[in-house]
């Protein structure tokens, strides 16, 4: 082997022959199977419990992927569902309903006899949750391990405000079992987790004075797409991409979480209460910029890849109410045209303050001050009612010391010279998961002119492939332990850190609430946050 490269796999395979050699057992390399991974079923007996269990992400989402899972053979042998709600189901209307679910927002194919099988580990539990007897009923009920495993999983898909009574009845009823025990107690936490740093550390506080951090998995759902997950393997697993992944190549990064949705199904209470900068920023784009950003982790441990997360959060430069006035951008949509549709503006919307100030688009400027990314704008985007549903990372690369070619750019038929192109390196995370290098190359011809080309992978025509939704990955990890992809305290700590730093800076500086047209790419003002550099701006991806 001429470079230092360590072949982990054919180390790993000697090291099992060693190991079974030693164990007596006879290993000829036949025997050895080709790629040794191992299963990743769910080997626990477990009991999950849904609080929440009649709202709308338990339907569409949750039950949905415990189906999955349960058709690919992934969920243990022994298991139990059961869904706490008001609605006064008993098991078997419960059952009837979720097979209805199933059918209607499975992604795989609902046969009746996996969706009855399936729906017979599903159970229902009627009180309410924000009492301390629902959590003994429940306690009582779960006593008979026979049907309900004592391996115990609770999920907790409710308003935030009862986050804290749920974990202390929970824990009160002794249902939170120690860390260390044979027998596991988990509780998985949907955002928001919290409104700004004060409540999201006292929600801290509270929950681990009932469970050890190991036993919280709070919930990001973006860390579960798949294209998410490709982040750091790619830049990790090309040996090519890495070394420039840093100031001296990178111009700027872009971070786009666009949708044009907009506050359907009377979303627009929670929302008009929310805003763009706590629903989307806080969580979602800040665990991108992590995974853009963050140092490569001394190995793939949960441990390893939180703290370097968190490393890269506290070296964002916290916001002043100028910085705050001059490097961000908030905005709301006005009426304008969506797919085509006419669509309200947000403060005509159902279940909005008329007079709302709330931001539906917001656009930040943020500074990575460490010894990678010093100098490196990352700007971060989202809005509702825009003009495409897309998200992706864009890292675009300094241009070129010297323009020896001309540079052609062309719109359809008409081609003009332009500056020098950037190489961006796009990754694309939804709605069609890829990634793509742009670069200049030689236009045919007899003319010396290089024009900008694009290098496409796309998992689609790649892998032919239906790609996992993010919750089952979650439910996955989470029933086998693996917290990597949820968030620890300390990173939604410093992530509210940040945001707390633009909310407090927005209330002192007070910058106007801008205004788009609902199908747009958002306020004109937001390119402002560009002006101090060089030919760059807001990308408009196709
Ligand atoms: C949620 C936000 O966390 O993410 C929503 O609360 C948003 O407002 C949603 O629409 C976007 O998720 P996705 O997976 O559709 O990009």
């Amino acid at each position: 082997m001429c470079s230092g490269f360590r072949d982990i796999a054919a180390e790993k395979e000697q090291k099992g022959k060693a190991m079974a050699q030693r164990d007596g057992l006879q290993v000829t390399a036949k025997e050895l199977p080709e790629i040794p991974l191992p299963s990743i079923k769910v080997r626990d007996p477990l009991t999950l419990v849904i609080f929440g269990a009649t709202g709308d992400l338990s339907l569409r989402k949750l039950i949905p992927a415990l189906f999955v899972m349960f058709r690919q053979g992934l969920m243990p042998d022994k298991f139990a569902v059961i869904g706490m709600g008001r609605r006064g189901y008993d098991d078997e209307s419960y059952r009837a309903w979720m097979a209805d679910t199933i059918r209607e927002f499975s992604r795989v194919e609902a046969d009746s006899n996996t969706v009855t099988d399936f729906c017979s580990h599903l159970h229902y539990h009627d009180g309410d949750i924000t009492t301390e007897q629902t959590s003994i009923a429940l306690r009582d009920r779960l006593r008979d391990m026979t049907l309900f495993p004592s391996n115990h999983l609770f999920y907790l898909s409710i308003k935030p405000e009862y986050f804290e009574c749920v974990t202390e009845h929970l824990s009160n009823a002794g249902l939170i079992k120690g860390p260390y025990g044979d027998e596991w107690s988990r509780v998985v936490i949907e955002k928001p987790f919290g409104r700004d740093l004060k409540s999201g550390t006292e929600l801290n506080r509270h929950v681990l004075a009932h469970m050890h951090e190991s036993q919280v998995y709070r919930i990001d759902h973006y860390l579960g797409k798949e294209t998410v997950q490709n982040i750091l393997s790619f830049r990790l697993a090309n040996a090519i991409f890495e070394p420039v992944f840093n100031n001296k190549f990178v111009d700027h990064v872009q971070i786009t979480a666009a949708e044009t949705v907009g506050m359907e199904s009377g979303r627009g209470a929670y929302y008009d209460a929310t805003g763009a900068l706590r629903d989307m920023v806080q969580n979602h784009l800040l665990q991108l910029l992590c995974l853009v950003a963050m140092e490569p982790p001394a190995d793939l441990t949960a441990e390893a890849i939180h703290n370097e997360k968190v490393k890269v959060l506290h070296s964002v430069t916290p916001f002043t109410p100028e910085s705050a006035g001059n490097a961000t951008v908030r905005a709301q949509y006005v009426e304008g045209n969506v797919n085509g549709e006419t669509v309200p503006g947000y403060r005509s919307e159902d279940r909005v303050n008329p007079d709302s100030q709330t931001e539906s688009f917001v656009a930040a400027r943020l500074s990575v001050e460490n010894w990678r990314w010093a100098g490196v704008p990352f700007y971060l985007r989202t809005g509702k009612r825009m003009a495409k549903r897309v998200t992706e990372i864009a890292v675009q690369f300094k241009v070129p010391p010297l323009q020896l070619f001309n540079t052609v750019e062309c719109v359809g038929d008409v081609c003009d010279l332009t500056r020098s192109k950037p190489n961006i390196l796009a990754f694309r995370i939804q709605p069609e998961e890829a990634i793509s290098l742009s670069f200049s190359a030689k236009r045919p011809g007899l003319q010396v002119q290089v024009e900008n080309v694009d290098m496409d992978f796309s998992y689609a025509e790649t892998w032919h492939k239906d790609l996992p939704e993010a919750y089952e990955r979650l439910l996955l990890d989470v029933m086998r332990g693996d917290s990597t992809l949820f968030t620890r305290s300390d990173e939604v700590e410093s992530a509210w850190r940040i945001v707390d730093s633009i909310l407090n800076g927005w209330v002192e500086s007070s910058p106007p609430v801008c205004e788009y047209s609902a199908g747009s790419w958002g306020p004109k003002e937001a390119d402002s946050l560009f002006k101090d550099c060089d030919a760059s701006a807001w990308r408009r991806p196709a």
